[in-house]
């Protein structure tokens, strides 16, 4: 069998333990992070790797739909299948129906070794009369009878209804269209624009305007990971949304800032490059700050200097210092960023709004103590929730009356071709 053999695990073994792990965790985990530390166990070829993660998303973002497929073909209901076998499914459904490049029989051959391979012979000539009968009914060509806009998009019924409810009908349907596409990558040049520019564009990176002259689109991550200008960390992968989060911060050289939930690093390295300030980076996660050293080793950055602390407690960590501005990129339910991250939609939930908007506003309160009197806090969350963006601000500038608000922003995922976010900038009074 094709996956058993040390050096030809294939990508579609992969991909099934991968989402099968995944749902076991509730989605806590981001998917690309997943696939990346099974890659690094297994001897994944990069066509193979690039397979596992085509599949992968898109069957976490075509869940339901592909499901909906499924139970046409089920003597059994989806929802009471094994989670293993059911996901063997998922994604045999998947390659039959979006995508060209793998034959239906290979597609086929592989579901039912999978089965073998784990010992479950009667999951694979389950598995062999659904897809077999899938085929003969043509399935690729059905089209589908109405669907619900749950089916149709693969996001819970209960996001939907919150976003039709707060944004209207049909703000929701282009959010929900927003999300299942594939999404564009970008990097911000941090230094030696010229030369970076003539590096990788156009082999790895192209030019466009759309969002500024130093954000370059990406084309080729070989290309790009193989660039001399990468690996001295002229360039640093950002969303287009963050960048311009980061230069909300009003700046002048000599300045102390403290980024509060700094890691992996991302608006510290940028606003270490604006300005010559000197950065306080906390995060409460050791593994987070291990990653934003490698980063900051990377760019050669000296002015950020890493903390590892909860930021609720700012005040005992660093004791007297205070600080001209602390920028808070808030832990959030991350749903301005489904595109890019499609297991977001199957991890929240309707309560997780709750304990995240304690911490959110501890966190600022955390904030308040170490800012200056004349100094600016920065609140960002990469969600439009309004339980963590206008809700928090609002209560927070009720109870300290000496903050004022200069200025807040809401994106919807899609405006302005950039992710769903918020931020507000306000400023301590002396
Ligand atoms: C949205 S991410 C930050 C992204 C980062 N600012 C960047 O630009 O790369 C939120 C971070 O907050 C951290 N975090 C969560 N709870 C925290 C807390 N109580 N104190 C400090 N950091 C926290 C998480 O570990 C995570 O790294």
């Amino acid at each position: 069998m094709e996956h058993q053999t040390k050096n030809t695990i294939s990508a579609r073994y992969i991909a099934w333990k991968v989402l099968t792990e995944l749902e076991q965790g509730n989605f806590r985990h981001h998917a690309d992070e997943k696939l990346e530390k099974m890659c690094q166990k297994q001897n994944l070829s990069a066509v193979d790797r690039s397979l596992a993660f085509e599949i992968i998303s898109g069957c976490l973002r075509n869940k339901t739909l592909l499901e909906f497929y499924l139970s046409g073909y089920s003597s059994q209901p989806v929802s009471k299948l094994e989670q293993e076998l059911r996901w063997i499914l998922i994604i045999s459904f998947y390659q039959l129906l979006f995508l060209d490049k793998i034959p239906d029989h290979a597609i086929v051959n592989e579901a039912v070794n999978l089965c073998k391979q784990e010992n479950k012979i009667g999951w694979s000539k389950f598995v062999n009369g659904i897809l077999r009968s899938a085929l003969r009914d043509n399935v690729k060509e059905k089209t589908l009878r109405k669907t619900s806009s749950t089916t149709t998009y693969s996001h819970p019924s209960w996001l939907i209804k919150k976003w039709k409810d707060d944004f209207g009908e049909e703000k929701a349907i282009e959010i929900l269209k927003w999300n299942n596409k594939i999404p564009n990558q970008h990097a911000v040049i941090l230094r030696n624009f010229e030369k970076t520019i003539d590096e990788i564009v156009p082999s790895a990176a192209e030019l466009s305007d759309e969002f500024g002259q130093n954000i370059l689109k990406i084309k080729d991550f070989k290309n790009l990971f193989k660039s001399n200008c990468f690996r001295n960390g002229d360039l640093y992968l950002m969303t287009p949304w963050s960048i311009s989060i980061t230069q909300q911060l009003p700046l002048q050289s000599g300045l102390k800032i403290l980024d509060m939930c700094t890691a992996p690093g991302g608006k510290a390295i940028l606003t270490s490059c604006m300005e010559d300030v000197e950065i306080k980076a906390l995060d409460n996660s050791s593994r987070r700050i291990e990653k934003l050293k490698e980063n900051l080793i990377r760019c050669r950055i000296k002015n950020v200097c890493p903390v590892v602390g909860d930021g609720r407690d700012s005040s005992k960590i660093f004791g007297k210092e205070k600080f001209d501005a602390v920028l808070i990129d808030a832990p959030c339910s991350s749903l301005g960023v489904i595109q890019r991250h499609p297991e977001i939609r199957w991890r929240v939930t309707n309560e997780s709004f709750v304990s995240i908007q304690i911490l959110q506003k501890q966190l600022l309160d955390a904030a308040i103590e170490v800012t200056k009197p004349g100094g600016h806090i920065l609140y960002s969350v990469c969600t439009f929730s309004d339980e963590e963006t206008e809700e928090v601000i609002n209560s927070f500038l009720a109870e300290n009356k000496n903050m004022t608000c200069l200025k807040k922003e809401l994106n919807l995922p899609g405006e302005k071709n950039m992710c769903g976010g918020f931020f507000a900038l306000m400023e301590k009074r002396g």
